[in-house]
């Protein structure tokens, strides 16, 4: 259930957001998030049912945003998106990038088509996206981009070393954005959420949940309406002087 939009202070009203893998989980509760804080929110996924549902359900509460299908996997569809918001809503300040998929697969069983397939959305996808939202943002000479990575991308894994290896080249590109774009009053982080629970993270860890929630130092999933508030830390004030960072949420045990 979405708050009612009071937006009075808040550091974001007016602000024009992209998210991405705006359907479900992290990305949803981002979108709930800016849009209850007064931003103006290009809801974007290849789920074409869970965008308008939400937008639905954000404008019921008073909020403004946008639907667009796309599939961050296809250059020209990521183009299309970019193009979109720039014309709908006149400028773009914020990319949250969330849109991502990891299947677990023991690494000497990975086949090409999974290894391609998730550099193709991981990583590919997040190039194409964020050279086009740069070049948007490096014209207006301000804005932000937030990239979902993972601290599999920093320590690898056995069992996705496929989405261990795109998230690490995100984390590398992440770093390259903002080396290139600082010069234009552009920051560019990633963040790695830690275990949040979405269907993603419970899709990945079907049958040993408990005990990795149980394992994490602080004994609990975040929540995708808490990681939504760090995002929302990072594109106010507060993250004005961050740029070419990879936030953890929490520290990990030993790997
Ligand atoms: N949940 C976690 O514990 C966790 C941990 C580390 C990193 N992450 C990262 O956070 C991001 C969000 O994850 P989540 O847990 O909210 O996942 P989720 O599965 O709940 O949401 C991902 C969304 O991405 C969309 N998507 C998938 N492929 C797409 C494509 N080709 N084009 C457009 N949209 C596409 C899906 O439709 C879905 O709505 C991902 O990049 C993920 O790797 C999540």
């Amino acid at each position: 259930m979405m708050a009612t939009i009071n937006a009075g202070t808040s550091s974001v009203r007016g602000k024009v957001i992209i998210v991405t893998g705006a359907a479900s989980g992290i990305g949803h509760a981002t979108c709930e998030l800016f849009a209850a804080q007064g931003a103006k929110v290009v809801v974007a996924d290849l789920n074409q049912v869970g965008i308008d549902t939400l937008v639905g359900d954000i404008e019921k509460s008073g909020g403004t945003a946008n639907a667009f299908q796309f599939d961050v996997s296809d250059a020209a569809q990521c183009q299309r998106l970019v193009q979109h918001a720039v014309k709908t809503f006149g400028r773009l300040d914020v990319l949250v990038h969330a849109a991502g998929i990891c299947k677990p697969r023991p690494l000497l069983e990975l086949s090409n088509e999974e290894w391609c397939q998730t550099l193709r959305v991981n990583l590919d996808g997040t190039f194409f996206l964020t050279r086009d939202v740069g070049k948007v943002m490096a014209t207006q000479k301000s804005g932000t981009m937030i990239l979902l990575t993972s601290d599999r991308g920093v320590f690898g894994s056995i069992d996705y070393a496929h989405y261990a290896a795109s998230k690490g080249g995100m984390i590398a590109l992440t770093k390259s954005l903002a080396l290139a774009l600082g010069q234009y009053n552009v920051t560019v982080n990633g963040l790695n959420p830690g275990m949040t629970d979405t269907p993603l993270a419970r899709g990945a860890n079907p049958t040993n949940w408990d005990a990795k929630v149980a394992s994490d130092v602080l004994g609990k999933a975040s929540m995708p309406e808490e990681i939504a508030q760090t995002m929302l830390f990072l594109a106010g004030p507060g993250g004005q002087y961050t740029t070419g960072q990879i936030l953890g949420t929490r520290i990990r045990h030993g790997q």
